[in-house]
C-alpha cells in the first residue's frame, strides 16, 4: 500500500507539473485574500468565482474595508454567486476580527473555526494555504480523491466515513510544502479526479487507486438516496410604477437572507383576488395591466421552488403606503447597490 510520504512525493512532482498556479488569490498571498477564496469556493467552482473574486478585491482591498463597509454593499457583489449566508458571515467575521482580534487574522484551527462561516476545513486550508502552517483539509473534492484512492464504498456522508476521511487526510498531512500539498489536492480533485469524467491516465496515483483497479471509480463516492425534495410554490409580485420596481428586503431568515426581493402572492390565485388584496395592501395603487409570466424552479439544499412571476403595471401609487422601511422603489435605469437574488436580478433585467 501506499505510504504517505510515498504519496506527498509523487503527489507533489504531479503538482510542479500540472498544479494550478495562477489563480488570483494565489498571488500576493495574505490570510484575507485566502479566507475570501475559499469561502467563495466553498459552493462554487473556480471558473465562476474568478471575476467576482476580482471585483470583490477592488472593492474591499483588506480586512479593514470589508469590516467597514455596508452589508448592502458586500451583498450586492455577491449577486448571482448564491449561498448569500457566505456573504453575510464573511462581513459578520471580518467584524469580529477588527473587534476581538484587533485586525489580525488569527492563526489557530480552535480561533478560526469560532468565526461564522469557517468550518474545520477551511480553517485548514487557510492555515496551510496563508500561514503556511501543517494543516489538514478535508473538501468536497479531497474526499472524493480519498474515497476513490482507499477504495472506501460505505455512504460518504455517513459520520463514520467522515471520521474515517478525517483519520486519513491527517496522516497523509506532510510537515514540509503544505502549501503545495494542499492545493495540488484541491487541484487533483478539481481537474482530474472528477465527479463525472475522472482521467485516470492522467492521475500520479493511479497504480494505487483501489477504485481504479477494481473499476468503481465512477461508483465511488457512494451516496445514499436522498429523499425527494418537496416542492413549495410562490408568486412573485412584480409591481411596476414607470421605470421602477417594488421591492422588499427579504427576513433573516430562510433562503436570500437580507436580499431585496419582490413581495411575494400565495398561488395559484385568480387575477381578481390578487386586485382585491392589492387594493387593500396598497390603497389607492391603480393597476393597469397584469401579465402572468411563465413559472420557473429554482432548488435550495432542503426543497424546490416554483416561481410564477406576475407583472403589473399600475399608474397610480400611495407613496405612503408603499416604501415603508423595508420596501423600495427600484429604479431599473440606475443599478443601486442592493443585494439582489439571481432570479430576481434576471426578471428585472428583462424588463428593461
Ligand atoms: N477549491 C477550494 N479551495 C480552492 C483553492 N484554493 N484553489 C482551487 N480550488 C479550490
Amino acid at each position: 500500500m501506499l505510504t504517505a510520504t510515498s504519496l506527498q512525493r509523487q503527489l507533489l512532482k504531479w503538482f510542479d507539473q500540472y498544479g494550478r498556479k495562477n489563480l488570483p488569490w494565489q498571488a500576493n498571498k495574505t490570510p484575507y485574500r485566502v479566507w475570501v477564496a475559499e469561502i467563495m469556493l466553498q459552493q462554487t467552482q473556480v471558473a465562476t468565482v474568478i471575476p467576482y473574486y476580482l471585483r470583490f478585491m477592488t472593492t474591499f482591498p483588506t480586512l479593514q474595508h470589508l469590516a467597514n463597509a455596508p452589508l448592502d454593499t458586500v451583498l450586492h457583489l455577491w449577486t448571482g454567486l448564491g449561498y448569500y449566508s457566505r456573504a453575510k458571515n464573511l462581513h459578520r467575521t471580518a467584524n469580529m476580527i477588527m473587534q476581538e482580534y484587533n485586525g489580525h487574522f488569527p492563526d489557530h484551527l480552535e480561533q478560526l473555526t469560532t468565526l461564522p462561516g469557517i468550518g474545520t476545513s477551511t480553517a485548514g486550508a487557510i492555515l496551510a494555504c496563508a500561514f503556511n502552517r501543517k494543516a489538514t483539509i478535508l473538501d468536497g473534492n479531497v474526499k472524493r480523491v480519498l474515497t476513490r484512492l482507499y477504495g472506501i464504498e460505505n455512504p460518504i456522508n455517513d459520520k463514520k466515513t467522515q471520521t474515517q476521511l478525517w483519520e486519513i487526510a491527517k496522516q497523509l498531512t506532510p510537515t514540509k510544502r503544505i502549501a503545495d500539498y494542499t492545493q495540488a489536492m484541491m487541484d487533483l480533485g478539481a481537474t482530474v479526479c472528477t465527479r463525472r469524467k475522472p482521467t485516470c491516465k492522467a492521475c500520479p496515483l493511479h497504480k494505487n487507486c483501489i477504485a481504479n483497479k477494481n473499476d468503481l471509480t465512477l461508483q465511488i463516492p457512494y451516496k445514499t438516496r436522498e429523499k425527494p425534495k418537496p416542492i413549495k410554490q410562490t408568486g412573485f409580485l412584480i409591481l411596476q410604477y414607470k421605470q421602477e420596481i417594488l421591492l422588499e428586503r427579504r427576513v433573516m431568515k430562510g433562503v436570500w437572507q437580507g436580499l431585496w426581493s419582490f413581495p411575494e402572492t400565495k398561488v395559484p390565485i385568480t387575477l381578481s383576488k390578487l386586485k382585491k388584496a392589492l387594493q387593500a395592501e396598497f390603497n389607492n395603487i391603480a393597476i393597469y395591466t397584469t401579465h402572468m409570466l411563465p413559472t420557473f424552479r429554482r432548488t435550495f439544499s432542503h426543497y424546490h421552488l416554483d416561481i410564477t412571476p406576475i407583472h403589473l403595471t399600475i399608474t397610480k401609487r400611495s407613496n405612503k403606503k408603499i416604501a415603508k422601511e423595508q420596501q423600495i422603489w427600484y429604479s431599473l435605469q440606475s443599478e443601486t447597490s442592493i443585494g439582489l437574488p439571481k432570479p430576481v436580478k434576471q426578471l428585472l433585467d428583462q424588463l428593461l
